[in-house]
């Protein structure tokens, strides 16, 4: 262990021999982990390695089988997440829970206790997302947003409690690039005003770029703490999963070519109406439920070819595309149908 990491007193959170037991199965196996105030500190291991239930735990949202729990030195029971939020825990989670049909101000009043003034939370709202760095106009509608925006929402109802401790369960898994380098800026930030921050990644280049300790995972125990800035990714990749992980390169064996995908007329339309397009495909699903939004369609022609394994794709056959920063709902929205190969 790195001497900058020996150095900086007093734990703020310390997990001590944290077990989670579901059934025989132990996703967490005395896992021990200790955060330090302004400092982010990596939460790395492959899919399945325990992490989301460890921070769960930390929230107060699962229970642990065995293990405790320190908080400024003290133990405590975390029974529930509102015992979290008390200490100062805040957790922006994997998955979001929002009301599409509510506004900001709605979706994060619903987490307020107590009483509030709507006008008041708003000019709050506006103050903490400018001070960060996360634009957020108080007053569209959820169904409007795209998911950086809304994950922008989950941060700054969390900020609204002056966390001291924020947890980010893969957070940049739904952002752009573009969208993840604001959120650096702004956990950065959030550190350099004493937060402690745990960040849950599988990109080894981010946690490098950002976090200050790593502490990885491997079938539930800790395998390692490093400082990431002295690994590389090959090393922190090794580590999570225990053997070298060699890089995929195929530039060799690539040939040119006929294209395999072509889009074609890509645009934005507004309300849900199937649309005849030239070339007699039918796109479906532009803008949203309200039609209040534009949202991109095209129309993808083929050749496709087989994708993966399993998955055959005949020439102008649907292709099985996946939008990767819209949730499934969206994306449901917006099939994306081949040219000649119209459904009803
Ligand atoms: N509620 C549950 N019931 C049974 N098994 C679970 C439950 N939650 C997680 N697991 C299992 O525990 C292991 C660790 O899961 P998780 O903490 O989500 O891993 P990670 O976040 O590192 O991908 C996985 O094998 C998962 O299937
Ligand atoms: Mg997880």
């Amino acid at each position: 262990m790195s001497e900058r990491r020996e150095a900086g007193g007093e734990y703020l959170l310390e997990a001590r021999g944290i077990v989670k037991k579901f059934g025989d199965f132990a996703a967490n196996d005395r896992i021990t982990l200790r955060l330090r105030p302004g400092q982010i500190h990596a939460l790395l291991g492959e899919n399945g390695a325990g992490k989301s239930t460890l921070v769960k735990i930390m929230y107060g949202a699962l229970q642990p089988t065995a293990g405790s729990l320190h908080w400024c030195g003290q133990r405590v029971a975390i029974a529930n997440p509102a015992d979290a939020r008390r200490l100062g825990i805040a957790m922006v989670f994997q998955h979001f829970s929002l009301f599409e049909a509510l506004t900001v101000v709605e979706n994060i009043a619903l987490a307020m206790r107590g009483a509030f003034d709507p006008g008041a939370l708003g000019e709050r709202i506006a103050r903490v997302s400018r001070e960060y760095g996360l634009p957020l106009e108080p007053t569209a509608l959820v169904a409007d947003l795209s998911v950086g925006e809304r994950q922008r929402i989950e941060i700054v109802r969390c900020l609204l409690q002056e966390p001291k401790l924020l947890i980010m369960d893969e957070p940049t898994a739904v952002l752009t690039p573009q969208e993840a380098d604001q959120l650096f800026v702004t956990l950065r930030r959030l550190a350099d005003d004493g937060c402690a921050v745990l960040y849950i990644s599988h990109r080894l280049e981010e946690v490098k770029q950002l976090c200050h300790d790593a502490t990885i995972l491997r079938h539930g125990e800790v395998v390692a703490e490093v400082d990431p800035q002295v690994e590389t990714a090959a090393s922190l990749a090794r580590l999570m999963v225990g053997a070298d992980v060699h890089e995929v390169n195929t530039a060799g064996h690539v040939k040119g070519g006929e294209p395999l995908l072509t889009v074609a007329g890509a645009g934005a339309v507004r309300g849900g109406a199937a649309q005849r397009v030239p070339g007699g495909a039918r796109r479906r699903g532009g803008g949203n439920r309200r039609g209040g939004r534009q949202r991109p369609v095209g129309v993808v022609r083929g050749p496709v070819r087989r994708t993966s394994r399993g998955a055959g794709r005949g020439d102008h056959r649907r292709p099985a595309l996946r939008h990767p920063r819209r949730d499934r709902t969206t994306a449901a929205r917006s099939r994306i149908r081949t040219g000649g190969a119209a459904r009803p």
